[in-house]
């Protein structure tokens, strides 16, 4: 297999299904606050797609070796690094949980991404991680042109992480993505400029990175076969969207009425 190109008719049927992706994401943050559980969290994005006529990418999801994953979302708090399954377990004042939603629209295209909510007041530290992983994300972001490669999009995070004393988690990373969840190429949030794979117009992969306070290994968690935590328990963000390659640069196609805005160093969403 190799990297596939979307033509007017993909670009259309993707461009569609990152913004409901995204909308599930802008329905379940009025919500979100102390007390509340992530299955709360993951009946309301449930709830969210079957008015919208998508369905979760996630639920029943089975790669090689895996269980199948149970849940519409993944609900990732604190030291969880990814893969977090929602459960019973309230949320706490300080925690950071990174929620995931993957949708398939009915045309079979897949929008996938992810953002950081904070209940209520969190520490300093914890506000600065997520929003530095935010930035990572766009400096990644900005990389995207035909001809560049995707070596400068992982060197890129990789640099600026580690400019601010955050660790690149390497074990998991983004993903081609088009009418299946998980597509050539890989994008690694690390790298070496000028390295891999070439950028051309038509590529669709998300840009995902996973950086933690402390240490960058990862080990699983409990025996859910999913659950995957920093080794050092320190705690770990990630933010996820989804990107064209333009004929002149980058469209993100992962966004809505309720998207963060770039950070201000980020001139446009669309190049
Ligand atoms: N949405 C995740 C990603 O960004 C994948 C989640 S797979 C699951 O690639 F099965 F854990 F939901
Ligand atoms: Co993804
Ligand atoms: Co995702």
């Amino acid at each position: 297999m190799s990297i596939t190109i979307k033509d007017a008719e993909g670009i259309a049927g993707m461009r569609e299904a990152c913004r409901l992706a995204s909308e599930v994401l802008d329905y379940i943050a009025p919500h979100i606050q102390p007390g509340m559980t992530t299955n709360e969290v993951d009946r309301l994005a449930a709830e969210c797609m079957a008015q919208q006529g998508t369905i979760s990418a996630t639920i029943g999801y089975q790669p090689p070796g895996y269980p199948p994953y149970p849940k519409s979302l993944c609900t990732s708090i604190n030291n969880v690094v990814c893969h977090g399954i929602p459960n019973d377990k309230p949320l706490k004042k300080g925690d950071i949980m990174n929620v995931d939603v993957t949708v398939i629209t009915k045309d079979g295209w897949y929008g996938d991404n992810s953002r950081m909510y904070l209940i209520g007041d969190v520490s300093i530290a914890a506000k600065r991680l997520c929003s530095l992983t935010y930035d990572a994300m766009w400096i990644g972001i900005q990389k995207v042109k035909p001809g560049a490669r995707l070596g400068d999009v992982g060197h890129a995070i990789q640099k600026y992480a580690e400019h601010h004393g955050l660790s690149v988690v390497r074990e998991f990373c983004g993903h081609g993505i088009g009418q299946k969840f998980h597509e050539e190429p890989q994008v690694l949030h690390y790298g070496y400029p000028g390295t891999l794979d070439e950028l051309l117009p038509g590529m669709t992969f998300t840009i995902e990175p996973m950086l933690n306070a402390g240490r960058r290994e990862v080990k699983e968690f409990g025996n859910d076969g999913w659950t995957i935590v920093t080794k050092d328990r320190s705690l770990s963000a990630q933010w996820e969207h989804t990107v064209l390659v333009t004929e002149t640069g980058y469209e993100v196609l992962t966004l809505s009425a309720g998207s963060p805005p770039p950070p201000a160093f980020v001139t446009a969403t669309k190049t």
